[in-house]
Protein backbone atom coordinates (compact mmCIF):
# COMPACT_ATOMS: atom_id res chain seq x y z
CA UNK A 1 0.00 0.00 0.00
CA UNK A 2 1.33 3.36 -0.86
CA UNK A 3 -0.78 5.88 0.90
CA UNK A 4 1.45 8.76 -0.90
CA UNK A 5 -0.10 8.32 -3.97
CA UNK A 6 -3.02 10.70 -2.88
CA UNK A 7 -0.36 13.27 -1.83
CA UNK A 8 1.27 13.89 -5.17
CA UNK A 9 -0.02 16.11 -6.45
CA UNK A 10 -2.46 19.31 -4.89
CA UNK A 11 -5.48 18.11 -7.77
CA UNK A 12 -5.18 15.24 -6.23
CA UNK A 13 -4.76 16.47 -2.24
CA UNK A 14 -8.20 18.83 -3.32
CA UNK A 15 -9.35 15.77 -5.05
CA UNK A 16 -9.17 13.87 -1.26
CA UNK A 17 -9.88 16.66 0.82
CA UNK A 18 -12.03 15.20 3.71
CA UNK A 19 -13.10 19.14 5.05
CA UNK A 20 -13.33 21.72 4.13
CA UNK A 21 -14.18 25.21 5.22
CA UNK A 22 -16.55 27.34 3.12
CA UNK A 23 -16.95 31.15 4.34
CA UNK A 24 -20.27 30.57 5.09
CA UNK A 25 -19.16 28.08 7.95
CA UNK A 26 -18.04 31.29 9.37
CA UNK A 27 -19.24 33.53 12.23
CA UNK A 28 -17.39 37.26 12.32
CA UNK A 29 -17.17 39.16 15.99
CA UNK A 30 -17.46 42.69 15.28
CA UNK A 31 -17.07 45.32 18.34
CA UNK A 32 -18.66 48.56 17.80
CA UNK A 33 -18.18 51.38 20.33
CA UNK A 34 -20.47 54.29 21.60
CA UNK A 35 -18.87 57.56 20.82
CA UNK A 36 -16.28 56.70 18.60
CA UNK A 37 -15.48 58.60 15.54
CA UNK A 38 -13.16 56.50 13.66
CA UNK A 39 -12.36 52.59 13.99
CA UNK A 40 -9.60 52.17 16.42
CA UNK A 41 -7.69 49.09 16.51
CA UNK A 42 -7.28 46.98 19.83
CA UNK A 43 -4.08 47.19 20.57
CA UNK A 44 -3.38 43.25 21.51
CA UNK A 45 -5.81 42.03 18.84
CA UNK A 46 -3.94 43.59 15.71
CA UNK A 47 -6.14 43.64 12.44
CA UNK A 48 -8.73 43.67 15.14
CA UNK A 49 -11.11 47.27 15.33
CA UNK A 50 -13.09 48.54 17.51
CA UNK A 51 -15.93 50.39 15.47
CA UNK A 52 -18.03 53.52 15.41
CA UNK A 53 -21.72 53.31 14.67
CA UNK A 54 -20.23 54.50 10.93
CA UNK A 55 -17.44 52.23 10.30
CA UNK A 56 -19.31 49.31 11.31
CA UNK A 57 -21.85 49.71 8.52
CA UNK A 58 -18.75 49.72 5.73
CA UNK A 59 -17.27 46.58 7.97
CA UNK A 60 -20.95 45.04 7.39
CA UNK A 61 -20.71 45.61 3.77
CA UNK A 62 -17.06 44.28 3.41
CA UNK A 63 -18.09 41.16 5.42
CA UNK A 64 -21.24 40.55 3.24
CA UNK A 65 -19.20 40.97 0.00
CA UNK A 66 -16.26 38.54 1.26
CA UNK A 67 -19.16 36.02 1.00
CA UNK A 68 -19.66 35.48 5.14
CA UNK A 69 -23.14 34.99 5.95
CA UNK A 70 -22.76 36.29 9.52
CA UNK A 71 -21.61 38.77 12.46
CA UNK A 72 -21.56 38.67 15.92
CA UNK A 73 -22.06 42.35 17.36
CA UNK A 74 -20.74 42.90 20.88
CA UNK A 75 -21.32 46.79 21.86
CA UNK A 76 -19.17 48.95 24.36
CA UNK A 77 -21.56 51.59 25.78
CA UNK A 78 -20.05 54.76 27.34
CA UNK A 79 -21.61 54.10 30.31
CA UNK A 80 -21.82 51.58 32.79
CA UNK A 81 -23.25 50.76 35.91
CA UNK A 82 -24.02 48.00 38.72
CA UNK A 83 -26.39 46.43 37.23
CA UNK A 84 -25.51 46.91 32.93
CA UNK A 85 -28.69 49.13 32.20
CA UNK A 86 -27.82 50.26 29.07
CA UNK A 87 -27.68 46.65 27.77
CA UNK A 88 -32.08 47.20 28.56
CA UNK A 89 -31.80 50.30 26.69
CA UNK A 90 -33.90 49.78 23.20
CA UNK A 91 -31.33 52.75 22.11
CA UNK A 92 -28.81 51.96 23.59
CA UNK A 93 -25.51 51.11 21.79
CA UNK A 94 -26.07 47.38 20.89
CA UNK A 95 -29.96 47.56 20.30
CA UNK A 96 -29.10 50.70 17.68
CA UNK A 97 -26.16 48.75 15.92
CA UNK A 98 -28.41 45.68 15.46
CA UNK A 99 -30.73 47.77 13.87
CA UNK A 100 -29.04 49.99 12.02
CA UNK A 101 -27.52 46.46 10.67
CA UNK A 102 -30.43 44.68 9.35
CA UNK A 103 -32.01 47.69 7.62
CA UNK A 104 -28.75 47.58 5.57
CA UNK A 105 -28.95 43.96 4.95
CA UNK A 106 -32.14 42.57 5.36
CA UNK A 107 -31.83 38.43 5.14
CA UNK A 108 -28.73 38.62 4.00
CA UNK A 109 -27.10 38.30 6.61
CA UNK A 110 -27.41 36.31 9.93
CA UNK A 111 -26.75 38.74 12.71
CA UNK A 112 -26.41 37.66 16.15
CA UNK A 113 -25.89 40.10 18.82
CA UNK A 114 -24.53 38.53 22.26
CA UNK A 115 -26.45 38.43 25.35
CA UNK A 116 -24.55 38.98 28.53
CA UNK A 117 -24.19 41.82 30.95
CA UNK A 118 -20.40 41.60 30.77
CA UNK A 119 -20.13 44.55 28.63
CA UNK A 120 -22.40 46.85 30.66
CA UNK A 121 -21.76 46.50 34.16
CA UNK A 122 -19.16 48.50 35.98
CA UNK A 123 -17.71 45.47 37.89
CA UNK A 124 -17.43 43.57 34.24
CA UNK A 125 -19.30 40.35 35.73
CA UNK A 126 -21.66 38.32 33.47
CA UNK A 127 -24.83 39.38 35.59
CA UNK A 128 -25.87 41.28 38.43
CA UNK A 129 -24.03 40.36 41.56
CA UNK A 130 -25.53 39.64 45.02
CA UNK A 131 -24.46 41.08 48.56
CA UNK A 132 -21.69 38.60 48.93
CA UNK A 133 -20.45 39.65 45.41
CA UNK A 134 -21.27 36.27 43.76
CA UNK A 135 -22.84 36.96 40.19
CA UNK A 136 -27.04 36.18 41.34
CA UNK A 137 -28.21 33.35 38.92
CA UNK A 138 -31.88 33.99 38.82
CA UNK A 139 -32.16 37.62 39.48
CA UNK A 140 -29.66 37.92 36.12
CA UNK A 141 -31.72 35.64 34.18
CA UNK A 142 -34.57 38.18 34.85
CA UNK A 143 -32.09 40.75 32.93
CA UNK A 144 -31.22 38.29 30.50
CA UNK A 145 -35.04 38.06 29.29
CA UNK A 146 -35.47 41.77 29.09
CA UNK A 147 -32.16 42.14 27.10
CA UNK A 148 -33.70 39.24 24.63
CA UNK A 149 -37.00 41.40 24.01
CA UNK A 150 -35.06 44.54 23.25
CA UNK A 151 -32.20 42.30 20.87
CA UNK A 152 -35.12 40.99 19.16
CA UNK A 153 -37.14 43.76 18.59
CA UNK A 154 -34.15 45.62 17.08
CA UNK A 155 -34.40 42.60 14.60
CA UNK A 156 -32.02 40.20 15.65
CA UNK A 157 -31.65 36.95 13.77
CA UNK A 158 -30.07 34.97 16.60
CA UNK A 159 -28.63 35.86 20.07
CA UNK A 160 -25.71 34.41 21.70
CA UNK A 161 -26.26 33.82 24.85
CA UNK A 162 -23.13 33.89 26.71
CA UNK A 163 -22.61 34.31 30.18
CA UNK A 164 -23.05 30.94 31.58
CA UNK A 165 -26.04 31.35 33.89
CA UNK A 166 -27.88 28.10 34.52
CA UNK A 167 -31.30 27.87 32.75
CA UNK A 168 -30.44 30.96 30.35
CA UNK A 169 -31.81 29.69 27.34
CA UNK A 170 -35.30 28.41 28.91
CA UNK A 171 -35.43 31.97 30.34
CA UNK A 172 -34.37 33.62 27.00
CA UNK A 173 -36.96 31.06 24.90
CA UNK A 174 -39.75 31.78 27.30
CA UNK A 175 -39.36 35.59 26.99
CA UNK A 176 -38.99 35.81 23.81
CA UNK A 177 -41.85 33.32 22.80
CA UNK A 178 -44.18 35.34 25.28
CA UNK A 179 -42.71 38.83 22.90
CA UNK A 180 -44.06 37.28 19.30
CA UNK A 181 -40.91 36.85 18.98
CA UNK A 182 -40.55 33.00 18.08
CA UNK A 183 -38.46 33.38 15.09
CA UNK A 184 -35.58 34.37 16.99
CA UNK A 185 -33.13 31.86 17.52
CA UNK A 186 -30.63 31.38 20.36
CA UNK A 187 -27.15 30.27 20.04
CA UNK A 188 -26.40 28.93 23.18
CA UNK A 189 -22.59 29.09 24.76
CA UNK A 190 -22.99 25.47 25.88
CA UNK A 191 -19.41 24.97 26.87
CA UNK A 192 -17.50 27.83 27.63
CA UNK A 193 -14.30 27.19 29.90
CA UNK A 194 -13.06 29.63 32.31
CA UNK A 195 -10.44 31.07 30.10
CA UNK A 196 -7.29 32.99 30.01
CA UNK A 197 -7.73 32.71 26.25
CA UNK A 198 -10.54 35.49 26.97
CA UNK A 199 -7.53 38.22 27.99
CA UNK A 200 -7.45 40.02 24.52
CA UNK A 201 -11.16 40.78 24.61
CA UNK A 202 -11.46 42.23 27.55
CA UNK A 203 -9.12 44.58 26.24
CA UNK A 204 -11.10 44.78 22.92
CA UNK A 205 -14.55 45.76 25.43
CA UNK A 206 -12.20 47.84 27.61
CA UNK A 207 -13.40 45.25 30.78
CA UNK A 208 -13.56 46.40 34.01
CA UNK A 209 -13.20 43.11 35.72
CA UNK A 210 -11.01 42.15 38.53
CA UNK A 211 -11.49 38.50 39.45
CA UNK A 212 -12.28 35.93 37.40
CA UNK A 213 -15.46 33.95 36.14
CA UNK A 214 -14.24 30.35 37.65
CA UNK A 215 -17.89 30.92 39.92
CA UNK A 216 -20.24 30.47 36.53
CA UNK A 217 -17.55 29.35 33.83
CA UNK A 218 -16.54 26.08 33.21
CA UNK A 219 -13.98 24.24 34.89
CA UNK A 220 -10.87 23.52 32.40
CA UNK A 221 -10.10 20.30 33.44
CA UNK A 222 -13.59 18.81 33.07
CA UNK A 223 -14.92 17.31 30.18
CA UNK A 224 -18.39 15.16 31.05
CA UNK A 225 -19.44 18.57 32.84
CA UNK A 226 -19.46 20.14 28.96
CA UNK A 227 -22.02 17.10 27.71
CA UNK A 228 -24.21 17.83 30.65
CA UNK A 229 -24.16 21.97 29.84
CA UNK A 230 -25.03 20.75 26.42
CA UNK A 231 -27.75 18.97 26.78
CA UNK A 232 -29.38 20.85 29.08
CA UNK A 233 -28.98 23.67 26.76
CA UNK A 234 -30.55 21.66 23.75
CA UNK A 235 -33.37 20.28 26.39
CA UNK A 236 -34.44 23.88 27.32
CA UNK A 237 -34.51 25.43 23.23
CA UNK A 238 -31.08 25.92 21.93
CA UNK A 239 -30.81 26.21 18.03
CA UNK A 240 -26.88 25.91 17.62
CA UNK A 241 -24.49 25.02 20.12
CA UNK A 242 -21.20 26.70 20.92
CA UNK A 243 -17.94 25.52 22.61
CA UNK A 244 -15.22 27.93 23.73
CA UNK A 245 -12.86 28.62 23.23
CA UNK A 246 -11.66 26.15 20.56
CA UNK A 247 -8.30 25.21 20.19
CA UNK A 248 -7.05 23.68 23.82
CA UNK A 249 -11.07 21.97 23.85
CA UNK A 250 -11.38 20.43 20.82
CA UNK A 251 -11.70 16.79 22.49
CA UNK A 252 -15.14 18.80 23.60
CA UNK A 253 -15.94 20.03 20.20
CA UNK A 254 -15.74 16.45 19.47
CA UNK A 255 -17.83 14.92 21.86
CA UNK A 256 -20.32 17.61 21.66
CA UNK A 257 -20.52 17.05 18.00
CA UNK A 258 -21.64 13.14 18.43
CA UNK A 259 -24.12 14.01 21.00
CA UNK A 260 -25.84 17.09 19.48
CA UNK A 261 -29.05 17.24 17.50
CA UNK A 262 -28.51 20.77 16.53
CA UNK A 263 -25.37 22.69 14.81
CA UNK A 264 -22.92 22.75 16.45
CA UNK A 265 -20.50 26.05 16.55
CA UNK A 266 -16.95 26.64 18.01
CA UNK A 267 -15.41 29.94 19.19
CA UNK A 268 -11.46 30.65 17.94
CA UNK A 269 -11.31 33.25 20.58
CA UNK A 270 -8.75 36.29 21.12
CA UNK A 271 -5.86 35.20 22.95
CA UNK A 272 -5.73 32.42 20.09
CA UNK A 273 -6.16 34.97 17.62
CA UNK A 274 -3.30 36.54 19.31
CA UNK A 275 -1.28 33.86 20.00
CA UNK A 276 -1.29 33.53 16.10
CA UNK A 277 -0.51 37.05 15.06
CA UNK A 278 2.07 37.91 17.28
CA UNK A 279 4.38 34.54 16.41
CA UNK A 280 3.62 35.38 12.38
CA UNK A 281 4.32 39.06 13.17
CA UNK A 282 7.94 38.20 14.35
CA UNK A 283 8.59 35.47 11.34
CA UNK A 284 7.84 32.56 14.08
CA UNK A 285 5.06 31.01 12.05
CA UNK A 286 3.63 31.08 8.44
CA UNK A 287 0.31 33.12 9.42
CA UNK A 288 -1.88 31.81 6.44
CA UNK A 289 -0.80 28.60 6.63
CA UNK A 290 -1.67 28.63 10.61
CA UNK A 291 -5.06 30.10 9.63
CA UNK A 292 -5.98 27.53 7.54
CA UNK A 293 -4.75 24.58 9.62
CA UNK A 294 -6.48 25.98 12.66
CA UNK A 295 -10.03 26.35 11.10
CA UNK A 296 -9.57 23.17 9.52
CA UNK A 297 -8.39 21.47 12.41
CA UNK A 298 -11.85 23.09 14.02
CA UNK A 299 -14.03 21.87 11.33
CA UNK A 300 -12.64 18.16 11.57
CA UNK A 301 -13.17 18.09 14.74
CA UNK A 302 -16.92 18.49 14.28
CA UNK A 303 -17.98 21.73 14.31
CA UNK A 304 -19.78 22.88 11.49
CA UNK A 305 -19.43 26.89 12.45
CA UNK A 306 -16.22 28.78 13.35
CA UNK A 307 -16.74 31.83 15.15
CA UNK A 308 -13.73 33.59 14.06
CA UNK A 309 -11.42 36.84 13.86
CA UNK A 310 -10.22 35.67 10.78
CA UNK A 311 -13.18 35.15 8.63
CA UNK A 312 -12.63 37.96 6.50
CA UNK A 313 -8.61 36.53 5.92
CA UNK A 314 -10.11 33.28 5.05
CA UNK A 315 -13.02 34.70 3.24
CA UNK A 316 -10.63 36.44 0.86
CA UNK A 317 -8.41 33.43 0.34
CA UNK A 318 -11.07 30.64 -0.01
CA UNK A 319 -10.86 29.81 -3.15
CA UNK A 320 -6.86 29.28 -2.81
CA UNK A 321 -7.47 25.90 -0.95
CA UNK A 322 -4.00 24.20 0.45
C1 LIG B 1 -18.70 37.41 27.51
C2 LIG B 1 -17.80 37.01 26.41
C3 LIG B 1 -16.42 36.84 26.47
C4 LIG B 1 -16.00 36.47 25.19
C5 LIG B 1 -17.12 36.47 24.38
N1 LIG B 1 -18.22 36.78 25.16
C6 LIG B 1 -15.48 37.07 27.59
C7 LIG B 1 -15.57 36.26 28.80
O1 LIG B 1 -16.39 35.37 28.97
O2 LIG B 1 -14.78 36.55 29.68
C8 LIG B 1 -14.61 36.17 24.80
C9 LIG B 1 -14.35 36.11 23.35
C10 LIG B 1 -12.91 36.11 23.00
O3 LIG B 1 -12.01 36.01 23.85
O4 LIG B 1 -12.63 36.23 21.79
N2 LIG B 1 -19.81 38.13 27.06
Amino acid sequence: MRPRRLRSSSAVRELVAENHVRSSDLIYPIFVREGLSSPREIESMPGVFQHSEASLLVEIDEVLALGIRSVMLFAIPEHRDEVGSEALNENGILARSVRAVKERVGDRLVVIADLCLDEFTSHGHCGVLCSSGDVDNDLTLMKYSEMARVLGKAGADMLGLSGMMDNQVAAVRESLDQAGLQDVAILAYAAKYASAFYGPFRDAVESQLTGDRRGYQQDPRNRKEAAREVLLDIEQGADIVMVKPALSYLDIVSDIASLSNVPVAAYVVSGEYAMVELAASVGLIDRDRSIFEILHSVKRSGASLICTYWAKDYARRDHIGN
